[in-house]
């Protein structure tokens, strides 16, 4: 524990600067969009499964807030629960312990697609394809607290509510940053985490403690939990409802597949030499079975080589040899075990949200 506040007192200065975070945000590793930051896919470069904790995207309604772990508590109630319990920092530590390795993605990321490649603007941040992570996450399964606390047998939703300043849009307060889960995802696989990548949670991604809920859209990994409401009755919040809602109205849950080049937007390379271009490809829905390549905008595709299939995403490689000086665009297409593959269009939301078309990106040959 004492280690934990220590560190947190190191890196405390940064939040007078106002800068919203408290990793250092250097240019390289991060392109700033408002309050989140997106991780830049060439920082990936060389880097196993995991994204380290320096260079993980950050999405920010707010700011980052300090928490003291000796004052924090986990507050599980509500008419879902017959025995309402607070747990401290060390008692959830002491509790059976599970590990997962997974993505937390967010649901607008790849949104900048739909006016760059589709003609049609979608309001809100306009990530590239850096909106994505994947970390080891160590913690309790909601599913242990819930029963610790006497779950209901009639329980239907579970509301955790995160510690950040509340968030305003338009003028309207909106509170904090809370998004209902349905009960059987809750129990099913969803991780209270208080380790990322072998540490504490850093503060800018949960510390003390966060949920990790796999395959769905990032919102509902809520940072900062303080507060689980367990309710026999259907809850909501703007978070299921307008805010990472999908066209139909109905709340997002799964994550589409996307496939990223790991290499900078409009990145130069030799012309005349053979190149090994490295990428990845995931998916909300399970793994990755085939990912495609073209270098000549669609026409043709050859078979990446697929060098990790771990669970969380595919990390691939192919070879390409360009002859002649341009511009060209490559193009990444997966197909995950459902039989999901990216397809040329993704049908408009005008709130951005799963993008999965295959994306065009720039490369410059001298
Ligand atoms: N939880 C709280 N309390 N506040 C937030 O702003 N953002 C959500 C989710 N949990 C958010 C939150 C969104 S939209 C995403 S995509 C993920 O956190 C991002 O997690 P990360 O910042 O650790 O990458």
């Amino acid at each position: 524990m004492g280690r934990d506040l220590c560190s947190l007192g190191d890196i405390a200065p940064l939040v007078g600067q106002g800068s919203g975070f408290h990793k250092a945000v250097p240019e390289d590793l991060f392109i700033r969009q408002g309050t989140n930051l997106e991780t830049r896919w060439e920082a990936l470069r060389g880097q196993g499964v995991r994204v380290p904790n320096d260079r993980f995207f950050v999405r920010n309604h707010t700011s980052t807030p300090l928490i003291d772990a000796m004052d924090w508590r986990l507050v599980v109630h509500g008419d879902g629960v017959a025995r309402p319990r607070a747990f401290t920092y060390d008692q959830l530590r002491s509790l059976p312990a599970r590990t997962i390795e997974v993505a937390v993605e967010c649901a607008g990321n790849g949104r900048r697609f739909y006016a760059t490649q589709q003609g049609q603007p979608a309001k809100g941040t306009p990530w590239g394809l850096g909106g994505i992570g994947v970390a080891r996450w160590r913690g309790v399964p909601l599913r242990t607290v819930l029963e610790l606390a006497g779950l209901s047998p009639a329980a239907v939703d579970v509301l955790p509510v995160g510690l950040d300043p509340e968030y305003a849009e338009g003028g309207v307060n909106l509170g904090h940053v809370r998004r209902p889960l349905p009960i059987a995802k809750a129990l099913d696989d969803v991780l209270l985490a208080y380790e990322m990548n072998d540490g504490p949670l850093p503060p800018d991604h949960g510390f003390p403690l966060r949920l990790v809920v796999p395959g769905w859209v990032g919102a509902a990994s809520i940072k900062w939990v303080g507060d689980i409401e367990v309710s026999t009755r259907p809850l909501g919040s703007p978070w299921s409802e307008g805010l990472y809602a999908g066209p139909d109205g109905r709340p997002l849950t799964h994550q589409v597949v996307k496939s990223a080049f790991e290499l900078g937007w409009e990145a130069t390379l030799a012309a005349g030499r053979r190149h090994v271009l490295h990428g990845r490809s995931w998916s909300g829905r399970g793994r990755i079975v085939r990912v495609e390549v073209s270098y000549d905008d669609g026409l043709t595709w050859r078979r990446a080589r697929l060098r990790d299939r771990h669970p969380a995403w595919t990390l691939w490689s192919v070879a390409w040899r360009p002859d002649a000086p341009g511009a060209y665009r490559l193009m990444a297409r997966a197909t995950d075990e459902t039989g999901a593959t990216q397809p040329d269009l993704t049908p408009f939301d005008p709130n951005g949200y799963l993008f999965g078309a295959v994306v065009a990106h720039p490369v410059i040959v001298t």
